[in-house]
């Protein structure tokens, strides 16, 4: 019996190890850092900030119900990897007069693509 356990664990564990792979890359605990303080990824749920249900591919200041700033509103921008990651390495620089504060940017590049990485997965 207990051999045969041990045959199932070596089985599995090429399995395991990717799975654990996967969800590190995608790993909620930067976003949870620095971002959900004031947003929330599910659809609808708006607090000091706009949900980021599905926010890749989605146009800014489209989360329904939320009062948005004109800078974010008129920005004319379709959130990408690129421009994500340009905004939340210092969103005034990239949209000046938005109203994302008192927040200032994460200046750690692989930080931003953890959280990147995370907005992409689109948990619901
Ligand atoms: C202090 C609160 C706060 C923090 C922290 C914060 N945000 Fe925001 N965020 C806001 C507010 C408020 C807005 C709306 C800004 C406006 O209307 O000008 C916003 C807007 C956005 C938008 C535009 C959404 C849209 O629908 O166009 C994105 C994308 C975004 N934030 C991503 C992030 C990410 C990613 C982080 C973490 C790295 C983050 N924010 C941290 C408050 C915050």
């Amino acid at each position: 019996m207990r051999s045969m356990i041990a045959g199932l664990a070596i089985a599995f564990s090429p399995i395991l190890i990717e799975v654990a792979t996967a969800a590190e890359e995608a790993s909620p605990e930067a976003f949870n850092n620095a971002c959900r303080t004031c947003h929330s990824w599910k659809e609808g749920d708006n607090r000091l900030g706009p949900n980021l249900h599905g926010i890749i591919g989605r146009k800014a200041g489209a989360a329904e119900g939320f009062g948005y700033s004109n800078a974010i509103k008129s920005s004319g921008i379709t959130w990408d990897e690129t421009s994500l990651d340009k905004f939340i390495t210092n969103p005034d620089s990239f949209i000046p007069n938005n109203n994302m504060k008192p927040f200032t940017g994460v200046a750690d590049a692989a930080t931003r693509k953890q959280i990147i990485d995370f907005l992409k997965t689109n948990p619901n």
